[in-house]
C-alpha cells in the first residue's frame, strides 16, 4: 500500500487556516461527546425566524426510523442565502458565471441575485405554485438555474432538479414520482460547443402517460433555437418583466422539505432523496466553510452541475449561505481545449477549485502543457469528489495543477448525506494521496463485517455511520419504507452507506467503492437495474445483466451481457443499436462501453443472477471466480469466459 506518501500542511497555511490540527482534535472530540450541544451551537450560523430549542430527535431503528433536527425552528433558506448578505455584501459578487464559450461570462452581485430571485418567486406564485408543491428543473448551467432553486426555497416550494443530460423518459419518471405540476427549462443548452434540446425533451417527456398532468412550463431563452410552443408554455423573460421584485420569504419550519433529488440505488427505479430546510443549510454552510477553508472574499469554484447534489450543496446552498463568491460553469473541461479549467482560473482569479477525479484523469492524459499555459497563481486549494481518486491522478493534480503548494481535499459523501462526511480539513491534516482521511465534526463512521460487528483499528469493512447529522436525508419521497429498507435494514440501527472502506493505522479512511450493485461512472451514480430494464425493453433482448469494470478515465465503465430473444442474430449492428438504445432511454452517461453476447447468465438455482461472477469476467480475473457450485448451470461460466475474449 502507498500509505507512505505523506504531504504535510504547507507552512504557508500555518496561522492562516480556520482549523488547525489541535483545534480539529479538540472540536471533533467535543462534537461526539456532546453531539446535541455541538449542533445547537452550530445552528447559530443561520438566521432563524424562530431559533430552535429542540435540537435533535433521531432514531435509526430498528423499530422506528426518524430523523429530525431543529424541529421547532423556523427559517427561510433563501433569505439565508441572499437577503441576509444585503447589509454588507449587496455589491459583492455572489455568482461568477462562465459560459460554455470562453467569450461569455458575467458576475452577479448579491443585490442582483436578490432581485432576480424575488421576481422569480412572484412568477412562480402567479403560476399557482404554492408551499410544498414540487417544481421540476431541467436546466443548463446558467444563473437562472440557481435563481430557480432559490426562488422555490423562497416561497416554500420543493425543487426537483433533473440533470439536463437525462432522457425524456428519465425526466418523465421523476416528474411522475414527484407528482410535479410545474417545470422550468430552457429552449436549449450549450455544452462543449453543441446544443442540447432541452425544451424538445420536456415536450417529449410530457407526452408520457405519467407526466401528462404538468400544468405549466417556464422556458428560459438561452440559445434562441427553434422550439415547439404549447398552450402550457410561457417565456421566462416575459414573465419576469411583469413580476414585482418584492417577494417576502415564506416562513418555513426547519423540517419542511427543501428539495428532492433522484439518485440510483442497487434495485428498482431512482429514489427521490428528500432533504429538509434547517439541518441541511446548517450542514451545507458549515462544511463549505471548513472543508474549503473559506475566507470572506475568496473566489471559489465547484465545477459540478446543479443536476447533482454537489451542485446543490457546494455551488448554490453552502457557498451562498456563507455569503461567498461562487462560480457556475456552463461548459466542459475539454472545450475548446484541455486548458479550459485553468484558463477560467486565471480569468476570474479563482482561489479554490473543486472537481471530479474523472475530469482530472481526462486532463492528465493531455499532458502538462495545457495546464502550464496558465499561471494559476491565484489557486490556494484543490478539491476532489465523486469517486475514489487514484494516487497517480492525485499526484498529478497536486504537482502540476497545484504546483505543490495547494492541499487537496478528497471529500467523501453522497446524495443522501447532504454534505461532506469524510474529508481533510486542509489546515489540520497531512494528506495521503487517495485517502479521504478523517470524519468531519459530529460524524461517527465505523467499519463493520458482514454480520454487522464493528471492527476496530487498522482494518477493512463496510462503511456505516453510527449517528445522525443535520444534513442527512430524511426519507425517500413518498416511500418511507424504502428508506428504512435501503439504509437501515442491512445493519439495524446504523446508516449503511453502500461503500466499502479501509482504515489505516493512523485512522485515515480509504474509500474502496460501492459494495452493492450501484455503478459509479465518471462520478455519476447509475443502478445496474435501471440499465438492465432499459435493455430488456428492447424487443431483441431476452435478458441482460450489467456490471462495472475498471476504466482508465471514467473510473468504472459499463459492461453489459445480453441474451438475445429467440431467432435474433447477434450482430455488431445490433450491439451498436442496443448501446444507442440505452443512451436514448436513460441518457448519454448510461451508454454501455462494452457489450458481450451471453448464451445464458450464471444464476443460482433460485434464479438470482450471480453478478460477482460476471464482474470477475468483465475484469479479466477468471482465476478467482469463487464458489460456482451453487450455479444452476455451471457450464455457462466457461462459455462466458470464452465469449469475453475479444471484447475490448
Ligand atoms: C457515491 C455517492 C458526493 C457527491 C458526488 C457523488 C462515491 C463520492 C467519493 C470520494 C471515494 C466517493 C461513493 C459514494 N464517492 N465521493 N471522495 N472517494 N468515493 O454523489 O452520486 O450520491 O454518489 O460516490 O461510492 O457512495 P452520489
Amino acid at each position: 500500500m502507498a500509505d507512505e506518501a505523506l504531504y504535510p500542511v504547507p507552512d504557508s497555511w500555518t496561522g492562516q487556516c480556520l482549523v488547525d490540527e489541535a483545534r480539529y482534535d479538540a472540536e471533533y472530540a467535543e462534537s461526539i461527546r456532546d453531539n446535541t450541544g455541538y449542533w445547537a451551537e452550530q445552528a447559530k450560523r443561520i438566521d432563524w425566524i424562530k431559533a430552535p430549542t429542540q435540537i435533535k430527535d433521531v432514531s435509526f431503528g430498528p423499530d422506528d426510523v426518524h430523523i429530525r433536527w431543529y424541529e421547532d425552528g423556523q427559517l427561510n433558506v433563501c433569505a439565508n442565502c441572499v437577503d441576509r448578505h444585503l447589509a454588507d455584501k449587496a455589491d459583492q459578487t455572489a455568482i461568477i458565471w462562465e459560459g460554455d464559450s470562453p467569450d461569455e461570462s458575467k458576475e452577479i452581485t448579491y443585490r442582483e441575485l436578490h432581485e432576480q430571485v424575488s421576481r422569480l418567486g412572484n412568477v412562480l406564485k402567479a403560476m399557482g405554485v404554492g408551499k410544498g408543491d414540487v417544481v421540476t428543473l431541467y436546466m443548463p448551467m446558467i444563473p437562472e438555474a440557481a435563481y430557480a432553486m432559490l426562488a422555490c426555497a423562497r416561497i416554500g416550494a420543493v425543487h426537483s432538479v433533473v440533470f439536463a443530460g437525462f432522457s425524456p423518459d428519465a425526466l418523465a419518471g421523476r416528474i411522475e414520482d414527484g407528482r410535479s405540476r410545474f417545470v422550468i427549462t430552457a429552449d436549449e443548452g450549450y455544452r462543449g460547443g453543441r446544443t442540447i434540446a432541452l425544451k424538445t425533451n420536456v415536450d417529449a417527456a410530457l407526452e408520457r402517460p405519467g407526466a401528462q398532468h404538468v400544468e405549466q412550463v417556464l422556458v428560459v431563452r438561452r440559445t434562441g433555437g427553434d422550439i415547439q410552443w404549447n398552450a402550457r408554455d410561457r417565456w421566462y423573460h416575459e414573465a419576469m418583466e411583469a413580476a414585482s421584485a418584492d417577494c417576502p420569504p415564506a416562513v418555513m419550519n426547519a423540517e419542511d422539505p427543501l428539495f428532492i433529488l433522484y439518485t440510483s440505488g442497487s434495485t428498482g427505479r431512482p429514489k427521490g432523496v428528500l432533504h429538509t430546510s434547517g439541518g441541511y443549510i446548517v450542514y451545507a454552510s458549515l462544511t463549505h466553510q471548513y472543508v474549503f477553508d473559506y475566507h470572506d472574499g475568496d473566489r471559489y469554484w465547484c465545477a459540478a452541475d446543479v443536476g447533482w447534489v454537489t451542485g446543490h450543496s457546494y455551488i448554490v446552498y453552502g457557498p451562498l449561505a456563507n455569503g461567498a463568491i461562487t462560480t457556475m460553469f456552463e461548459g466542459v473541461p475539454t472545450y475548446p481545449d484541455a486548458g479550459r479549467l485553468w484558463e477560467v482560473v486565471d480569468k476570474h482569479q479563482l482561489n479554490i477549485v473543486y472537481t471530479a477525479p474523472t475530469a482530472i484523469r481526462a486532463l492528465m492524459r493531455e499532458g502538462d502543457e495545457p495546464v502550464k499555459r496558465s499561471s494559476r497563481k491565484s489557486l490556494r486549494l484543490l478539491g476532489s469528489v465523486g469517486e475514489p481518486i487514484n494516487p497517480e491522478a492525485w499526484e498529478w493534480y497536486h504537482r502540476v495543477v497545484g504546483e505543490q503548494r495547494c492541499p487537496i481535499v478528497d471529500t467523501w459523501w453522497q446524495t443522501e448525506t447532504g454534505g461532506i462526511l469524510i474529508s481533510p480539513l486542509p489546515g489540520a491534516r497531512a494528506l495521503k494521496p487517495g485517502s479521504a482521511t478523517k470524519p468531519f465534526f459530529g460524524i461517527q463512521p465505523a467499519l463493520v463485517d458482514e454480520q454487522g460487528q464493528i471492527k476496530e483499528g487498522a482494518t477493512e469493512g463496510n462503511l456505516v455511520i453510527l449517528d445522525s447529522w443535520p444534513g442527512q436525508m430524511r426519507t425517500v419521497f413518498g416511500d418511507h419504507e424504502r428508506f428504512v429498507q435501503t439504509y437501515f435494514s442491512t445493519y439495524p440501527g446504523r446508516y449503511f452507506t453502500g461503500d466499502g472502506a479501509r482504515r489505516d493505522a493512523d485512522g485515515y479512511y480509504w474509500i474502496t467503492g460501492r459494495v452493492d450493485d450501484v455503478l459509479n461512472i465518471s462520478g455519476h451514480r447509475l443502478g445496474t437495474a435501471e440499465i438492465e430494464s432499459a435493455l430488456v425493453a428492447h424487443e431483441a433482448v431476452a435478458e441482460a445483466a450489467v456490471v462495472g469494470y475498471p476504466h482508465d478515465v471514467k473510473g468504472q465503465g459499463i459492461y453489459v451481457y445480453v441474451t438475445t430473444a429467440a431467432g435474433v442474430n447477434e450482430t455488431d449492428a445490433l450491439a451498436a443499436e442496443l448501446k444507442q438504445w440505452v443512451r436514448k432511454e436513460i441518457g448519454p452517461i448510461a451508454t454501455p462501453d462494452l457489450l458481450q453476447w451471453a448464451p445464458g447468465l450464471p444464476k443460482t438455482r433460485s434464479g438470482k443472477i450471480m453478478r460477482r461472477i460476471l464482474r470477475k469476467i468483465a475484469e479479466d480475473s477468471y482465476d478467482n471466480l469463487g464458489d460456482t457450485s451453487t450455479l444452476a448451470d455451471p457450464e455457462v461460466v466457461d462459455q462466458l469466459i470464452a465469449g469475453h475474449e475479444g471484447i475490448t
